[in-house]
């Protein structure tokens, strides 16, 4: 007797299959003909899928678009600065308000993991408490991950590091940095070394925004690498953006995905944000500002696709739908053979739940029960079409439901099938 059964559905893999759940965990992935269950969900012709993995966000800053003011610029560093005023006068409820509306949306979107970074450079470390109480009220839907960011630079700001430190301490589980917003190189380089030290001796993982920038010199994520060597760390260090690679020389290059790959670094790019943050400087050609993610997938470099930024002084747009993200990272990478197709639907899936260290993630038996069901037949459609997420299901509840869409979208005249609504 399970709780539920999902079947008929066919799995990111191809496999058609009914998955059988039990207290919260997946029991049985199998056909499950004559098997009882409290509830059955018919999935047939649609796609089954782990949750969607958002490894890079800021929960404090979302939903406040146009507080107090528009980016006007479009820039990372105008960003920074009205980040700056916001931070000035909201509150500890407009944070928690503002990230539990986030959540919803999530949640409805099938987006069940989410590491958002959370600003340590304000001494009364509102949005740390406010978050922290965040991930407590959702912990039994959304995993979400804090990472200590001290957005102003952790020894540009005077109190950053302190600050930095309170916010571990009070159980911020991740340590993050900025190192190329620091006043120097050197500097840049010296935070990365001590922000990797304080993650392992507290056994944590690392989580840097690094070399989000168009300068090709800004080359902190080679002093990741190595730190992350000499302290033993590898698997739990991951650079966020990495967007100066793409203006970097071949021969550095060539010289620095072997470092990557041997620390065994996760790389976040935020196609999103960073197709829009990047090459403002430039005229033409104008750079895309994404950065190396084919060549790190082949040198065997775990890459997942993260959203950054929803409706904040950064980015204007979003909707939590990762979908959105992948289908971004896949024009601007260009990934457009079915196999790449396929690997960027992974890339919001099961790249990012290894970055995140999520356990029992996925469709196998033991696994936590949580998991979508698409509106689509596999991933690619469910890319191209940004497919509705039918049902939600966390630790084996339903938690969202959408009614199918009608067909609008389908070929005029084709008589209405199962299929029809996959515009085939
Ligand atoms: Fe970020």
């Amino acid at each position: 007797m399970f709780d539920l059964i999902v079947k008929g559905g066919a799995l990111p893999d191809g496999r058609l299959t009914d998955i059988g759940i039990k207290g919260g965990k997946i029991t049985a992935i199998d056909k499950l003909e004559n098997a009882q269950a409290g509830q059955v969900i018919d999935a047939t012709d649609d796609l089954v899928s782990p949750p969607f993995v958002d490894p890079h966000f800021h929960m404090d800053a979302t939903l406040s678009y146009g507080l107090p003011r528009i980016n006007s610029s479009g820039t990372l560093l105008e960003g920074i600065g009205l980040w700056g005023e916001l931070k000035q006068v909201m509150t500890q409820d407009d944070i928690v308000t503002r990230a539990l509306k986030y959540c919803d949306w999530a949640a409805s979107m099938g987006l069940l993991a989410i590491r958002s970074h959370v600003d340590t450079c304000d001494d009364s470390l509102l949005g740390v408490e406010a978050l922290l109480h965040v991930r407590s009220l959702v912990k039994n839907y959304i995993d979400l991950q804090l990472v200590a960011f001290p957005q102003d630079g952790f020894y540009r700001d005077p109190t950053a590091r302190a600050n930095t430190i309170r916010a571990l301490d009070m159980g911020v589980e991740v340590v993050g940095g900025i190192p190329h917003f620091e006043r120097s190189m050197l500097d840049g380089s010296a935070s990365v070394t001590e922000l990797c030290e304080i993650a392992a001796a507290r056994g944590l993982q690392v989580d840097m925004h690094c070399d989000e920038t168009d300068d090709p010199n800004s080359r902190h994520i080679e002093t990741l690498a190595y730190e992350t060597q000499r302290l033993g760390l590898q698997g739990r260090v991951t650079g966020s953006h990495l967007t100066s690679m793409h203006s970097m020389d071949n021969y550095y290059v060539s010289k620095l995905l072997p470092l990557i790959a041997e620390a065994e670094i996760n790389a976040i790019p935020n196609p999103l944000i960073n197709i829009v943050l990047q090459g403002r400087a430039d005229t033409y050609p104008k750079r895309r500002g994404l950065t190396r993610v084919k060549e790190m997938l082949e040198f065997g470099i775990n890459v997942g696709w993260g959203q950054d930024c929803v409706l904040d002084p950064w980015y204007s747009l979003g909707t939590a739908d990762m979908l959105d993200v992948a289908f971004m990272g896949l024009h601007v990478a260009q990934m457009t053979s079915p196999e790449e197709m396929q690997t960027c639907f992974d890339m919001v899936t099961v790249n990012n739940a290894k970055t995140m260290g999520l356990k029992d993630y996925g469709l196998h038996i033991g696994a936590k029960a949580s998991l979508v069901i698409l509106d689509a037949r596999n991933p690619i459609e469910a890319l191209r079409l940004r497919a509705t997420r039918l049902c939600v299901i966390a630790n084996g509840k339903i938690i969202s439901q959408t009614k199918r869409p009608d067909a609008k979208l389908a070929i005029a005249g084709r008589p209405e099938t199962s299929n029809r609504r996959h515009q085939s």
